[in-house]
């Protein structure tokens, strides 16, 4: 399988985070692609008519976009426990927790270009600043679910990934910051090989 992608994108670490969990990462060969919202990339086009990474073409022809549709999909391809839970109040939560992270993400994104995409006398402070109000709206809901996260699934971890893609691009936020048990929580986590061996890196 081929995986557009890069080491800054949330979502794309995320999707190496379940490849990893599911030992499937062998089976991924990674090609580098940088689209922002103004420099689309042909090949990723070609492939996500939407032009977003991450996007995983498949042994037998497919092209799966976005993250989630990804991640179900690795999920299906191994025997080991599964980071989607089947059904029931697991899966639930699991998806929920999912979609907190995803949001958090999809803010963190959309005012990380705000400032590195947009030109200067363009930006929108105003906007920037309700995206942020969003993530710290969510790790506040985090915070408050610190002390039941104690599973590995697709929910946390999307979660791990989210609060990696703040540490790495909003280092002055200091979300630690009343927030202890989420802290807490990821400092374990964060040994994991799936998360401990997909930290964002610079790309532009
Ligand atoms: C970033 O550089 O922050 C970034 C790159 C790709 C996707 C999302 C974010």
């Amino acid at each position: 399988m081929q995986l557009h992608y890069n080491v800054a994108s949330p979502f794309v670490r995320k999707v190496m985070a379940v490849a990893i969990e599911t030992g499937l990462a062998e089976r991924i060969e990674p090609v580098k692609r940088l689209p922002s919202p103004v420099a689309p990339v042909a090949e990723v086009n070609a492939d996500n008519p939407l032009g977003k990474i991450p996007c995983l073409l498949t042994d037998d022809g497919m092209a799966l976009y976005d993250s989630r549709v990804i991640c179900e999909y690795l999920d299906s391809l191994h025997h080991g426990p599964r980071m989607f839970p089947p059904s029931g109040a697991a899966r639930w939560t699991a998806l929920r927790r999912q979609a907190l992270a995803d949001g958090i993400m999809d803010a963190g994104v959309l005012a990380r270009y705000e400032t590195f995409v947009r030109p200067q006398e363009a930006r929108w402070e105003a906007w920037i600043d309700n995206q942020k109000q969003k993530f710290r709206r969510g790790l506040d809901a985090l915070e408050h679910e610190g002390a039941s996260l104690g599973v590995v699934d697709i929910g946390t971890l999307a979660i791990a990934c989210a609060l990696g893609y703040l540490d790495f691009r909003y280092p002055d936020e200091d979300w630690r910051a009343g927030r202890p048990r989420l802290a807490a929580w990821l400092e374990q986590f964060a040994q994991r090989p799936a998360i401990a061996q997909t930290a964002p890196q610079e790309v532009w």
